[in-house]
């Protein structure tokens, strides 16, 4: 591709993430990712929480993978290869759903260009789906050259997603997460005074360039790496619920006792940290690997 063809395309990918125009059907959007994602289970499962890596692009292989396949076997499979092919186109249609969902729950951690970028990316991938369940009923009826010609335009459309998909990923950042961050040193931080911590109340600190955030739960002091796991988000800004703290950012939930993750769309524990307390001093440390540590209780507790 020329230089000239290359600065077209990112022009006008510039102008998909600065049209307000696309932040009303966003809006709409987000009221049915909502409803779709509303427990923690269904959000946990799109966002790949289980798999400890998103799943969404995963998914988009296989629709990819059939529909593609499919076209090959329009150009070269002869009559002989007319089932084959229409099975596939039906296969990829099937896999196209699931693949959507995930989608659309990455969608709702988007904002501003990011999410307008996102939202074209979902339609021109809408768009070849509709196309694919309108060539595989043509194929059913026997439409064989009506039927390739829908297929090539959805391939199309599926190619403009795909770019979209591409930018989203590599220049935006989307669904890249952040790595997780471990104290430097085995050895116990100081931090500060076991009473200038308040109930249920995130107390952020850096410990070694590590942000730690601390939280004081009854007689208990949690501590867990303070950058959160899905986008680097602050979680010492967060809320505290039932020893869960909550990040402000796209939501993401951890619990405090191990880091483990209660809400997507993170899909990486926080590190949790070993607490205690001597002489009125909260200190903190690495948990050995594989150790659940323990958390400081209040002298005399
Ligand atoms: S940065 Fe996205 S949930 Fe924390």
């Amino acid at each position: 591709m020329t230089l000239t063809g290359t600065d077209a395309l990112q022009r006008a990918v510039r102008r998909i993430e600065e049209a307000r125009a696309l932040d009303a059907p966003g809006t709409a959007l987000r009221a049915v990712a909502g409803r779709l994602t509303r427990s923690n289970e269904m959000k946990n499962a799109l966002s790949g929480t289980w798999l400890g890596h998103r799943l969404h692009p995963l998914l988009t292989d296989v629709p990819i993978g059939a529909w593609t396949s499919a076209a090959v076997l329009d150009l070269v499979g002869g009559r002989k290869a007319t089932v084959g092919a229409r099975r596939l186109v039906g296969f990829g249609i099937l896999a196209a759903v699931p693949t959507a969902m995930a989608g659309l729950s990455d969608w709702e951690d988007t904002y501003g260009g990011e999410q307008r970028t996102a939202t074209v990316h979902a339609t021109a991938n809408a768009v070849a789906l509709l196309l694919q369940v309108a060539s595989w009923r043509a194929r059913r009826r026997g439409h064989g050259l009506r039927a390739r010609t829908i297929s090539a335009v959805a391939l199309a459309a599926l190619a403009a997603g795909g770019y979209l998909g591409g930018h989203l990923v590599y220049n935006q950042q989307t669904g890249v997460d952040e790595p997780p961050d471990d104290l430097p040193q085995d050895r116990w931080y100081d931090t500060v005074a076991f009473d200038q911590l308040a109930e249920d109340r995130p107390h952020g600190i850096t410990l070694d360039g590590v942000p730690v955030v601390l939280v004081r739960a009854g007689a208990t002091i949690h501590a867990i790496c303070g950058r959160c796991t899905h986008r680097g988000g602050p979680l010492a800004e967060g809320t505290v619920d039932v020893r869960v703290i909550r990040c402000p950012w796209h939501g993401s939930e951890f619990r405090l006792d191990d880091g483990a993750i209660v809400r997507a769309p993170a899909t990486t524990p926080e590190p949790a940290y070993e607490t205690r307390v001597r002489d009125g001093l909260v200190q903190v440390r690495a948990r050995a690997s594989g150790d659940r540590g323990a958390e400081a209780s209040a002298p005399g507790s």
